[in-house]
C-alpha cells in the first residue's frame, strides 16, 4: 500500500481534455505525462496543465515514467452502441492493448491502474471487452474491482453511466470503488421543474431526464455534435444548454476547452471533446477514495454466477471473481443536484423547426407520453415569433 504524504503521480493515458486529471488532481494526485492524439485536445491540456509533458501517441509510446497510478477512457467508438459495435476487434478499442504494454514494461508497475469506458461495454458481445481488461490486469498481478459511476449523484445534473475499472497491485479495489454499491435505491424527483431529453430523438426514446439533463454526447470527429434540450415547466420553454455550460455540467469550469477555438470549427469540435469526457467529480470521488483506502471490507452479498457479466464485480490473480447485486450508482453518500438549482448561464432557444421535428416524430412514436409535456410543445409551436 502507499501511505507516503507526497502527491501519488499520475500518467495518463488518451488523456482527452483532462477529465481524470482534473478530478485527481482536485483529490492531490499529481500529473507527470498525459498522451493525446487529437491536436485540438493536447491544445487544450497544454492550456490547462502547462508544466505536464504531452506525448502524441499512446502506440509510439515505449515507455512510462514511474508512477503510482495510470488512467485510460480508451477510445470507446467500437463499443458505443453509436459506433460500429467491433467491441476489441475495432482499430481504436482495441488500443487498451498498448496501456497493458507499457505497464509490463515499466520498471515500477504502477501501483493503481483505473480504466474508463461506456457502460455499454459490460453488454456489448457479453462483456467480452470487459473480460479481456480484467483478464489482463490479473496476468501483469492485479487485483481489479469495475462497477458503473453515474454523473447525477456525484453533485452534477446530468445523467451519464460510465464504466470503471479499479485495479491495485496491493490495496483492494473493491474497497475503494464499490462504495455505496448496495446503497438506497434513489427515484426521480415527482414534480421536476425541468426535463432534459434529446430533441435529436423521440422516435425509441427521448433520453427523458428529470432534473438532469442526459449524457453529453461525444462521438467521432466527423459527427455533428447534438446539445440536449431542457423543457422549462414553469415557462413552458425549451432551451439547449450552450457550451460553456456543457462544461460545467462535466465539472470543468466554463471555458475549460477555450483553446479549441482557436481550431477550425472550434466550437463544434468543443463539444465532441467535452461529450468525451470523464466527469471531473467522479474522477475526484475515486481518487480522494484511493488516499483515503482502507482495507479488509469482505462482507459483500455474491449472487450466482451468470452468463452475462454483472453490473459489477471484483477478482484477481488466483481469486474466484465475486459479483454483486447492485442497487445504487453512486456513492453510500450520494450527492443530487437538481437541474433547475444549476443555474444555467449559457443557454439558447431550441429552434421551432427542431422543436417541430421532434415534436412530429414522438407523436406517432409508440412512447409513454407527458400530456404536459406534450401540450407545451404544441403551444411552443404556435407562438407568434421564431422562439
Ligand atoms: C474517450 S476519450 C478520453 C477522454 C478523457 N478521459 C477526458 O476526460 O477528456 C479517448 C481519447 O483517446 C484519444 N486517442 C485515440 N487514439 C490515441 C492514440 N493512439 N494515442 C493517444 N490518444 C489517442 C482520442 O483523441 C480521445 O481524446
Amino acid at each position: 500500500m502507499i501511505r507516503e504524504s507526497k502527491p501519488l503521480r499520475l500518467v495518463s493515458l488518451f488523456s482527452g481534455i483532462g477529465g481524470f486529471e482534473q478530478g485527481l488532481e482536485k483529490a492531490g494526485f499529481s500529473t507527470t505525462l498525459m498522451c493525446e492524439s487529437d491536436p485540438v485536445a493536447r491544445a487544450v491540456l497544454a492550456h490547462r496543465f502547462p508544466e505536464v509533458e504531452i506525448a502524441p501517441d499512446v502506440t509510439k509510446l515505449n515507455s512510462i515514467p514511474n508512477c503510482d497510478i495510470v488512467t485510460a477512457g480508451w477510445p470507446c467508438q467500437d463499443i458505443s452502441l453509436a459506433g460500429g459495435m467491433k467491441g476489441l476487434r475495432g482499430d481504436r478499442s482495441s488500443l487498451i492493448g498498448d496501456v497493458f504494454r507499457l505497464i509490463a514494461e515499466s520498471d515500477h508497475k504502477p501501483e493503481y491502474v483505473l480504466l474508463e469506458n461506456v457502460a455499454f461495454a459490460l453488454d456489448l458481445h457479453k462483456g467480452e471487452s470487459v473480460r479481456f481488461v480484467t483478464t489482463q490486469l490479473e496476468q501483469l498481478g492485479y487485483r481489479w474491482a469495475y462497477r458503473i459511476l453515474d454523473t447525477r449523484y456525484f453533485g452534477l445534473p446530468q445523467r451519464r453511466r460510465r464504466l470503471f475499472v479499479l485495479a491495485s497491485l496491493h490495496d483492494k479495489p473493491e474497497a475503494i470503488l464499490l462504495d455505496g454499491i448496495q446503497g438506497e435505491a434513489r427515484s426521480n424527483s415527482p414534480e421536476p421543474k425541468m426535463v432534459g431529453f434529446y430533441w435529436t430523438e423521440g422516435n425509441r426514446g427521448l433520453g427523458w431526464s428529470p432534473e438532469a439533463i442526459p449524457p453529453l454526447k461525444g462521438g467521432s470527429g466527423l459527427s455533428i455534435p447534438s446539445p440536449p434540450a431542457i423543457w422549462d415547466r414553469h415557462t413552458s420553454s425549451f432551451v439547449s444548454p450552450g457550451i460553456k455550460d456543457a462544461e460545467r455540467l462535466q465539472g470543468f469550469e466554463r471555458d475549460w476547452t477555450e483553446a479549441a477555438d482557436a481550431f477550425p470549427k472550434g466550437t463544434r469540435k468543443r463539444w465532441l471533446l467535452v461529450g468525451n469526457a470523464v466527469s471531473v467529480p467522479v474522477a475526484q470521488w475515486i481518487g480522494q477514495r484511493i488516499i483515503g483506502a482502507r482495507t479488509g471490507v469482505d462482507d459483500w452479498k455474491t449472487v450466482p454466477h451468470s452468463d452475462r457479466l454483472p453490473k459489477a464485480a471484483y477478482g484477481g490473480p488466483n481469486a474466484p471473481v465475486t459479483e454483486l447485486s447492485v442497487t445504487s450508482e453512486g456513492p453510500a453518500h450520494p450527492d443530487i443536484a437538481n437541474l433547475s438549482d444549476f443555474e444555467l448561464s449559457d443557454f439558447y432557444p431550441v429552434s421551432k423547426r427542431a422543436i417541430a421535428g421532434f415534436t412530429g416524430r414522438f407523436e406517432v412514436a409508440p412512447l409513454r407520453k407527458n400530456q404536459e409535456f406534450l401540450q407545451d410543445l404544441r403551444r411552443y409551436l404556435s407562438l407568434p415569433k421564431a422562439a
